[in-house]
């Protein structure tokens, strides 16, 4: 009985020296850059979501990438009343008027002519003469806004921004309507309307 006791007592710190050995090798001559073992690779590596997948959550498949719950607002949005459409178009002209003061004219035209940098010369050009690089090429080039344009009124060009008309898409999705605004008090300026007139609906003028 001893003698199995002694034999099974052997066994095991046998192994316990094997198992040190083992370990002691492994963080020996591997190769120095190697990052050893991971205990929880999960650390490491969190199991992510491939987008436009589906995953299990709870027995349930679900999307990766969530629609907002329905009748969700985005931070900012403003309801624009007037529909895509040419009675819209002509409504907005009529009814809509900068609701930004006229008196910061000078500020809103300054903020408006980086707006028009990033957004619109490079089909508008510069001078909003219709010559950017890009509307050069369009089959219909953007007419002038101090020829064509020059009495459009502030109403139908927030309109035209929000919506876009012709080969110009709309830009509501990356100006709010406040930038659009100030796009108009800049357009505005390019159709040659100086700052003492009255700037809200230049067609009346
Ligand atoms: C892809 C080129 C393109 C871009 C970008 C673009 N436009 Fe236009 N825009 C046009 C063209 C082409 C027209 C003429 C559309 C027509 O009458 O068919 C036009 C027309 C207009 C008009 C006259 C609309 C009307 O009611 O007759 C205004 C105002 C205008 N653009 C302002 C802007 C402003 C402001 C921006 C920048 C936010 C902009 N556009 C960006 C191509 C562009």
């Amino acid at each position: 009985m001893k003698k199995h006791y002694k034999i099974i007592k052997f066994a095991f710190s046998a192994a316990f020296a094997g198992l040190l050995m083992a370990g002691f090798t492994s963080c020996g001559k591997k190769d120095p850059n190697s990052p050893g073992v991971e205990f929880m690779p999960d650390m490491y590596r969190s199991p992510s979501l491939e987008y436009y997948q589906t995953h299990t959550e709870d027995g349930v498949e679900l999307d990766n990438a969530m629609l907002p719950v329905k009748g969700t607002v985005a931070r900012g949005f403003m309801p624009y009343a007037y529909p895509n459409t040419p009675e819209g178009y002509e409504a907005a002209g009529t009814n809509l008027h900068n609701p930004l003061p006229v008196a910061d004219r000078a500020k809103y035209e300054a903020e408006g002519e980086v707006l028009y940098a990033n957004f619109c010369t490079h089909c508008h050009g510069a001078s909003g003469a219709g010559d950017g690089k890009v509307g050069a090429k369009l089959p219909g080039p953007p007419p002038a806004y101090d020829g064509t344009l020059k009495n459009l009124s502030a109403g139908k060009i927030f309109h035209s921004i929000t919506y876009g008309k012709g080969t110009m898409g709309a830009h509501a999705s990356q100006l709010t309507q406040e930038e659009r605004w100030k796009l108009v008090y800049y357009v505005q300026k390019l159709q040659g309307h100086g700052s003492d007139e009255v700037t809200d609906s230049a067609e009346k003028q």
